[in-house]
């Protein structure tokens, strides 16, 4: 029997694939401070974490000699430290598969929300500044027939792919090689002179940080909608509101932030903005699967086995 550490409280049958271990768990849902975690990791076998907990090269030393593998509920593991990991002997797993379409889905969303101002819509609705129907409000773009511009062609990007069609979209996508795939753009500001949505589907990386700056926003047409459900910093938040505000581009949709659950001010104040809390794969069946799959991806670990969602 292994000892692990969850750093968080989990779906229902989330940790179902741990039973006969010895779970490490607050009864409450408090998150743990980085010095917390570092604190706790001593002593356990394993960890399963969320996107949210930093498991730097500090929490992974601190596991030294008994840690065998971090289980992180999340597909992107751009919060953990897989260099550290790796040369420390310590597996990550991930939770890849289960959540595309759940997030395609969001993506669309904010595509749609975006593109026809919906959120500027309800905020005024709300706040009782609606005073009748009027022939020149809130005219958004169209979504149908309109080119998409997917940055990654990974799973979830292809699954948004799948949605534009039924939009009677033009789909085109850039990715770092070539997918051999009909719409592939080599060039990432060739794609951005042509779309009238781009949606960006890249995980994390030196390479992607900030790939979306004020030079890239300013490829794109002053028609465009930006969408991005992948990870707060591959746009320079800054840089975004600056271009909303000044009509670079025509509106955002954004799931994610650059300091979560921090937004840059300027972006909160900007027009034609739809902004949603990280909740690309809240659904109740995809939380519990990711947890499940982290979970596996730990229990085979500790078993001896390679888990198929080893990203390490
Ligand atoms: C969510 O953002 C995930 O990476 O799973």
């Amino acid at each position: 029997m292994a000892r692990v550490l969850v750093t968080r409280l989990l779906p229902e049958g989330g940790l179902d694939p741990l039973d006969g271990h010895e779970l490490v768990q607050r009864d409450d849902d408090r998150p743990f401070t980085h010095e917390e975690l570092v604190a706790a990791v001593p002593g356990v076998d394993a960890i399963v974490c969320l996107l949210t907990d930093r498991i730097d090269a500090r929490v992974i030393d601190a596991g030294a000699g008994r840690l065998k593998v971090i289980g992180n509920v999340a597909v992107g593991f751009d919060n953990v430290d897989v260099i550290a990991a790796t040369a420390r002997g310590v597996a990550v797993c991930n939770t890849p598969g289960v959540l595309d379409e759940t997030t395609a889905d969001l993506a669309f969303a904010l595509i749609l929300s975006a593109s026809r101002l919906l959120s500027e819509a309800e905020r005024d609705i709300r706040a009782g500044r609606w005073h009748g129907w009027g022939i020149d409000q809130y005219l958004g773009r169209d979504v149908h027939g309109a080119t998409l511009g997917l940055v990654g062609y990974g799973r979830i990007g292809r699954a948004v792919a799948r949605r534009a069609e039924g939009f009677g979209m033009r789909v085109l996508h850039h990715a770092r090689r070539d997918t051999g795939a009909p719409g592939f753009v080599a060039d990432l500001d060739v794609l951005l002179a042509e779309a009238d949505v781009v949606s960006l589907h890249v995980p994390l990386s030196a390479e992607t940080r900030h790939l979306f700056d004020a030079r890239r926003l300013a490829r794109m047409k002053p028609t465009a909608v930006l969408v991005n459900t992948s990870r707060g910093p591959v746009v320079d938040e800054e840089a975004l509101a600056v271009a909303l505000e000044n009509g670079t581009i025509f509106a955002a949709g954004l799931d994610v932030y650059e300091r979560e659950p921090d937004v840059h001010p300027r972006l909160l104040a900007a027009p034609r903005t739809a902004l949603l809390p990280h909740v690309g794969s809240a659904s109740v069946a995809t939380r519990t699967r990711m947890a499940r799959v982290a979970s596996e991806g730990v229990r085979a670990v500790l078993a001896g086995e390679r888990p198929s969602n080893l990203v390490t």
